[in-house]
């Protein structure tokens, strides 16, 4: 079976990750790779419904933790993995890292909890590729100051926002040959002319 690939792309809320997904997709299109933008929590008819609910109700963080995973094993199933075994490219915004960062960090779960959600909706299964924008929490304060209205995470607190990130790092630490760390206070093409050399070492 030909394998497609899954590339995620991951950061803190206002370190301008959204900026470059389309124009990555376009750059390997370019390249005759079949391409399927989608993003989390989200990415397929229920898990969208659940995305809404996600980041407009209030509920615990237990209840939070389990929507998400809810959400990601339909997202998986009726989106990801048909994708994928018919060759697509599957770019993706935000996966289990976020789990870890803003479930794990910035809420406090317990990280066992986690990997026994993640080991049982997707065992063996991770991105091929993760490119992790990176910004000073405070900066990225600022960024999301001067944008639309909140969602229940972009609400959150500075303190919550560091935590996340330092979620990020301990992701990093893990798998550190996944990750492709790219500098989100850089202008929009240098950070181009970095995702451009990466995208090259793929062939
Ligand atoms: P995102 O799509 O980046 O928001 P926007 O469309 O506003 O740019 O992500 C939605 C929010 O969901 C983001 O604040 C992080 C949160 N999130 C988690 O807390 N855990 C997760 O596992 C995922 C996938 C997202």
């Amino acid at each position: 079976m030909t394998r497609g690939r899954f590339i995620t792309f991951e950061g803190i809320d206002g370190a301008g990750k959204s900026t470059h997904l389309e124009w990555f997709a376009a750059q390997l299109a370019a390249r005759g790779v079949e391409v399927l933008l989608s993003r989390e929590p989200g990415g397929s008819e229920l898990a969208e419904t659940l995305r809404t609910l996600l980041l407009g109700a209030a509920m615990s963080s237990e209840t939070e933790l389990l929507l998400i995973f809810a959400a990601r094993h339909d997202h998986l199933e009726r989106t990801v993995l048909p994708a994928m075994a018919r060759g697509a490219w599957v770019l993706c915004d935000r996966f289990t890292d976020s789990t870890y960062a803003y479930q794990g960090g910035g809420r406090g779960m317990a990280l066992e909890r986690i990997a026994t959600l993640e080991s049982w909706v997707h065992p063996g299964f991770a991105p091929d590729r993760t490119y992790l924008f990176h910004v000073d929490p405070a900066l990225a304060a600022t960024r999301r100051s001067r944008a639309r209205a909140a969602d229940r995470f972009e609400a959150e607190d500075f303190t919550f926002f560091s935590r996340v990130a330092e979620g990020y790092a301990r992701r990093i630490a893990v798998d550190p040959g996944r990750f492709f760390v790219v500098d989100g206070t850089q202008s929009v093409s240098e950070v181009r002319a970095e995702l451009e050399q990466d995208i090259s070492t793929y062939w």
